[in-house]
């Protein structure tokens, strides 16, 4: 980690960033299907175990760990090559297996895993995905309220946290609930029509408190595992 920025260990993207994203903040990564949230999410904590010895801890409450672990590994990054600094908590599976028991209230069950874990594993980086999965589970009434406790509530885990979350391609703003102005950073993802045939993934900083970012869309890349951002090519 430098100056306080944890990276998003996307090349070329956290030049961008003045470094990277500032410790401790709340992070909105939202995005239409498919534009690589996850795997942006989860690559911060891979590399970040790797290559800053970091420690994170991904909730996953949309995929199984078996089908995350498959996608990372074909993607060059096996969970096991650092499962001594990346824990993974398949929130899926610990709700079968408590809903045999009866009704549960999801949200206490969720912040209970993040406190013992934070205490067990200290993580620096913490990442849920997805946000919008979290709100049906935990059934929110007053949805704006409860969002505003949920973020003060992260805010005192003492990590910094991604919060993956999904909007519509065509969305006039990055959450329903004021989560994006709450949150202290948001990255949007998207699909963009370069001409018939092609479609390109871009990504852009939205806004990231106390840093002096671009606010450009970024082509994203992946080859052999490795992230990366080009600049579009305006025509
Ligand atoms: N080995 C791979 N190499 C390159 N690209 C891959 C590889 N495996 C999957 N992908 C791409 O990654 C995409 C999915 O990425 P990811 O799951 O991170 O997106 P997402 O935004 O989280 O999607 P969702 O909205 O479904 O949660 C796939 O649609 C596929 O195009
Ligand atoms: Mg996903």
């Amino acid at each position: 980690m430098e100056n306080g920025r944890i990276k998003t260990h996307i090349k070329g993207f956290d030049e961008h960033l003045d470094g990277g994203i500032p410790e401790h903040h709340l992070v909105l990564l939202c995005g239409p299907p498919g534009t690589m949230k996850t795997t942006i999410a989860y690559n911060m904590l891979f590399q970040g175990a790797k290559e800053d010895d970091l420690n994170g801890t991904f909730f996953s409450l949309e995929q199984g760990r078996e089908s995350l672990h498959r996608q990372m590994s074909g993607l060059g990054m096996n969970p096991d090559a650092v499962d001594d600094r990346l824990s993974i908590v398949d929130f899926g599976l610990i709700r079968r297996n408590l809903e045999k028991m009866g009704g549960r209230n999801w949200m206490d069950i969720f912040k209970m895993y993040a406190e013992n874990l934070k205490k067990n594993t200290e993580y620096d980086l913490l990442v849920i995905d997805s946000l919008p999965v979290l709100e049906i589970l935990s059934s929110f009434t007053k949805p704006r309220e409860d969002l505003f406790y949920l973020f003060e509530w992260l805010r005192e885990l003492d990590a910094t946290v991604i919060i993956v979350s999904e909007i519509e391609p065509d969305a006039k703003s990055f959450g329903t609930h004021g989560e994006d102005f709450i949150s202290d950073g948001i990255i949007h993802t998207k699909m963009e029509r370069v001409n018939d045939e092609n479609i390109q993934r871009r990504i852009r900083c939205v806004k990231m408190r106390g840093t002096a970012h671009s606010t450009d869309y970024f082509t994203l890349l992946v080859e052999k595992g490795l992230l990366q951002v080009a600049r579009v090519i305006s025509k």
